[in-house]
C-alpha cells in the first residue's frame, strides 16, 4: 500500500535535490520544503474533534486535532525531515532510531533507539531513502515492538525493491513517498536517485 505525493512543487523541489551541483545548504532547505509537503500528506486524515470556542462574535463548535502525533526519524538522514513536524504540530513527540548501512553489503545495523510512549498515537517513521528496505523494515519492527499500532512510513525517494520489501514485511504500514525510482544499482543505491542523502545533507 503506497501513495505517491502528487504536487508540481514537490516535483520541482525533487529535481533540485537530485541535481549533483546542489550544495549542502540548499539541499537542506529543499529537504525541509519537500518534508513539509510530505508531512501534510501523511497527516491529512488525522482525526479531529469539535471544541467549544467563542469567536469575537459568537460561540461555536470548531475542530481541533484529536490524535497525538509521534515522528521517528531514522538517523541520520531522517533528521532532515524532522523540523516540519516540530514547526507545525502543537504536541508532537519525537523518537529516534539509528540505522547505518554497511558500505559493502548494504545491510543495515541498528545502533540507537529512544522512543516516547506510542500507544494511541499516529506514528510516522521518516527516512528520505528507501533502497533495499532493510533499514526501514528494522526500524518499523522496533517501533511496533514499542507499541505502535497506527504507523506509517514517509520517504522522499523509494525503489521498487524497497517498496516490495515493506509491502511483504509490513503490509499494514502505508508508505507515503515523493517518488518511485527505476531500480537499485550493484551497490544498492537508487537509480536515478540523488546519491547518498546523509552525505549530501551534512556535507560529509
Ligand atoms: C541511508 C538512508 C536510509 C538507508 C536506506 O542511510 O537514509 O536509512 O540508507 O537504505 P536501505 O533501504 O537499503 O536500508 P545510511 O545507512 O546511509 O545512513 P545515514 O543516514 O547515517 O547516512
Ligand atoms: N541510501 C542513500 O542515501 N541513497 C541511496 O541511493 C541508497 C541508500
Amino acid at each position: 500500500m503506497h501513495h505517491v505525493l502528487q504536487h508540481p512543487l514537490a516535483s520541482h523541489i525533487l529535481t533540485h535535490l537530485r541535481d549533483r551541483t546542489t550544495k549542502p545548504a540548499t539541499f537542506r532547505t529543499l529537504c525541509h520544503q519537500i518534508g513539509l509537503l510530505l508531512a501534510l500528506e501523511a497527516t491529512k486524515d488525522l482525526p479531529t474533534q469539535d471544541a467549544s470556542i467563542e469567536t469575537p462574535l459568537e460561540p461555536m463548535q470548531s475542530p481541533v486535532l484529536a490524535q497525538s502525533l509521534v515522528v521517528v526519524p531514522i538517523l541520520r538522514a531522517g533528521l532532515g525531515m524532522l523540523q516540519p513536524y516540530t514547526d507545525m504540530f502543537p504536541s508532537v513527540s519525537v523518537g529516534y532510531v539509528g540505522m547505518e548501512r554497511d558500505h559493502d553489503t548494504a545491510e543495515a545495523r541498528s545502533y540507537y533507539c529512544k522512543l516516547p510512549p506510542l500507544e494511541g498515537c499516529r506514528v510516522l517513521c521518516v527516512d528520505p531513502m528507501l533502497a533495499t528496505g532493510g533499514s526501514a523494515v528494522q526500524a518499523l519492527n522496533v517501533i511496533k515492538e514499542a507499541g505502535a499500532t497506527d504507523l506509517r512510513l514517509v520517504t522522499i525517494v523509494s525503489s521498487p525493491e524497497g517498496i516490495a520489501e515493506i509491502e511483504s514485511s509490513h503490509p499494514d504500514v502505508p508508505l507515503i513517498t515523493a517518488a518511485v525510482d527505476r531500480e537499485l544499482n550493484d551497490l544498492r543505491y537508487i537509480l536515478p536517485g540523488l546519491g547518498d542523502f546523509g552525505d549530501r545533507l551534512y556535507g560529509t
